[in-house]
């Protein structure tokens, strides 16, 4: 058993393949503990503590990113306890559909939904140009609220976003409906769209895209122009500034300066 996860683990199998098997593996070795032995007495609900804490010993032991663990740790438990208080099957269809609607591409993505802080509305708000004209785009707008409040601050400028998830596409077109022309949003892939157009790009994401997001930066954004990530820096490439936020997410902010554009 431990060869053959080792083996998934190893060929990069898909994250969610890994996470299935590891709950898979830990209810079973719970299940046959629950049915060969009588000295153990438990009940449901610290029987599946006991699966979830080795759900969550499996997922530490096969390198699983932090908050696998944090989701194998509470699955099981939660279960139960939702089982237990006896919610009608409509709650558990319409959570399940919500949650589709907004986290539904992540696992071809690999870039979750949560948004920037406050403060780093402030410090980019700071860094815009107050006269000038100047586009942007956010990649990933959520559900808006970044390029709305900049939009506001700044009628000098133009902001787009781009979203690739339905709800927080249509919060962000409900938001904009009777706010500032100056607020674009679109519902699509930003991997499809070309950057050259903009002035600032801005990309709160994850650390598996960054890489690629430095190639199709270097291929198609002007000299001059700036791309601003929050939290994750591209692997191997030293940002012109950094500025650490004090927020909830203790957030950096990591700017480069364009300066040549690649040979395609
Ligand atoms: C971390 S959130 C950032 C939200 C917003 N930019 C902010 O700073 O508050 C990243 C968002 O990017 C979206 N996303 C990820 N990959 C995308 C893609 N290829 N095209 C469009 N949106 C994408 C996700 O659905 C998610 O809503």
């Amino acid at each position: 058993m431990y060869k053959m996860i080792s083996a998934i683990t190893q060929k990069r199998w898909h994250f969610l393949a890994i996470a299935l098997l590891i709950q898979i593996i830990s209810l079973m070795l719970v299940g046959f503990l629950v049915i060969t032995q009588s000295f153990i007495e438990l009940s449901v609900f610290e029987w599946s503590i006991t699966q979830s804490l080795l759900a969550g010993f499996l997922a530490y032991h096969f390198r699983m990113q932090k908050w696998w663990i944090f989701i194998h740790l509470c699955f099981m438990p939660l279960a139960v306890i939702t089982l237990a208080l006896n919610i009608s099957p409509f709650w558990h269809l319409f959570l399940f559909i919500l949650l589709v609607l907004v986290y539904g591409k992540t696992y071809k993505t690999r870039v979750p939904l949560y948004l920037s802080s406050e403060q780093v509305n402030k410090v980019l708000a700071s860094w815009l140009p107050k006269r000038k004209h100047f586009s942007f785009l956010d990649l990933g707008s959520g559900c808006g609220g970044l390029i709305s409040r900049l939009a506001k601050a700044h009628q000098n400028g133009l902001f787009y976003g781009i979203e690739a998830a339905p709800m927080p596409f249509l919060i962000s077109k409900l938001r904009n409906i009777f706010t500032t022309s100056s607020c674009k949003i679109s519902w699509g892939d930003f991997w499809q769209h070309d950057f050259s157009q903009y002035d600032v790009v801005y990309a709160y994401l994850s650390p598996v895209p960054m890489e690629t997001l430095w190639y199709k930066v270097r291929k198609e954004m002007r000299p001059g122009s700036l791309l601003i990530s929050n939290t994750f820096q591209i692997p191997g490439v030293v940002p012109d500034e950094i500025i650490e936020l004090n927020d909830f997410s203790n957030s950096t902010l990591y700017l480069w300066k364009i300066k040549n554009i690649m040979e395609p």
